[in-house]
């Protein structure tokens, strides 16, 4: 692959994509973006798999969308490449994302991070969507990801200026789960998805859909959602071996079944 390392299985259950396009801080032009997804949706049907990390480097996950290449496009350009379904294979992805985030996540970068269902900051990381300093606004989501994950405010704030966040002021904000040192920022991922890949796959399948409803169903329907899953998981080997195991006192051996 010409703009990504893929690593599989790097700890039992888990595999590592790497961006790598360093000598434009990992910009995330079409062709990468048609790697990454391809990749993911190929790691999502790999029964070798069950918990996916996406890192960059240390100087930058990613620092956007390419503007070089974008730079001439015109309304019907964008409209007829319809990048972002690209983007929305990702959202559809069963399998748990993790973002291992060093240096800069901009624009694209930072939308790319969000779509994650969990964000893993080194202490460098810089966050931000600054499309207003080019003269658009963030189009994979940044607008409703960021607000819905900081608050009004603060992503209005944010959004409207272009200015950059740290890792520590998206900790305070609830947009990642931990800040790390530099050297431990891609290790700390990597040993939580090797951690959610040693749990009943079927659960972390159900229970990763359940969580995300909560931005698309009011409480009502996102509760019937939950309770539908909680119930369907109760068809599955791996409930009644998790529940055996638990009352014989030994460790469950999961099937996915
Ligand atoms: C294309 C990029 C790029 C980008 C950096 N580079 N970001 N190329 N698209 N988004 C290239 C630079 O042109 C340069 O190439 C090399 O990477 C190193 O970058 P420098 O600017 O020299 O580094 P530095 O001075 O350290 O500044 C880092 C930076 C700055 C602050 C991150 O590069 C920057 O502001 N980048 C743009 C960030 C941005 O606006 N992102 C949003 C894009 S729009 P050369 O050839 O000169 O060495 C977007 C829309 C989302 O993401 C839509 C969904 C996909």
């Amino acid at each position: 692959m010409s703009h990504l390392i893929l690593e599989k299985p790097i700890r039992p259950g888990v595999a590592l994509v790497r961006l790598n396009r360093p000598e434009s801080l990992n910009a995330l032009n079409r062709a990468l973006v048609a790697e990454l997804t391809d990749t993911l949706v190929s790691l999502d049907a790999d029964p070798e798999i069950r918990a996916i990390v996406i890192t960059g480097n240390e100087r930058a996950f990613a620092a956007g969308a390419d503007i070089k290449e974008m730079a001439g496009d015109s309304a019907i350009d964008m409209l007829i490449l319809d990048q972002f379904q690209r983007w929305d294979q990702i959202k559809r992805l069963k399998k748990p994302l993790i973002a291992a985030v060093s240096g800069y996540a901009l624009g694209g970068g930072c939308e790319l991070a969000m779509l994650c269902d969990i964000i893993i900051a080194s202490e460098t990381a810089q966050f931000g969507q600054p499309e207003i300093k080019i003269g658009v606004i963030p189009g994979a989501g940044g607008t409703q990801r960021l607000t819905r994950a900081i608050g009004k405010s603060r992503a209005m704030e944010y959004i409207l200026t272009g200015r950059f966040f740290s890792a520590k002021q998206a900790e305070a904000w609830g947009l990642v789960s931990r800040v790390v040192p530099p050297e431990l920022y891609l290790e700390e991922a990597l040993n939580l998805a090797a951690e959610i890949a040693s749990m009943p796959p079927l659960a972390v399948q159900l229970a990763k859909q359940s969580v995300n409803k909560v931005y698309e169903l009011s409480l009502e329907e996102g509760l019937h959602f939950e309770r539908k899953n909680f119930y369907l998981l109760f068809a599955s080997e791996d409930q009644k071996e998790g529940m055996r195991a638990f009352m014989e006192k030994r460790t469950p051996q999961w099937k996915g079944k």
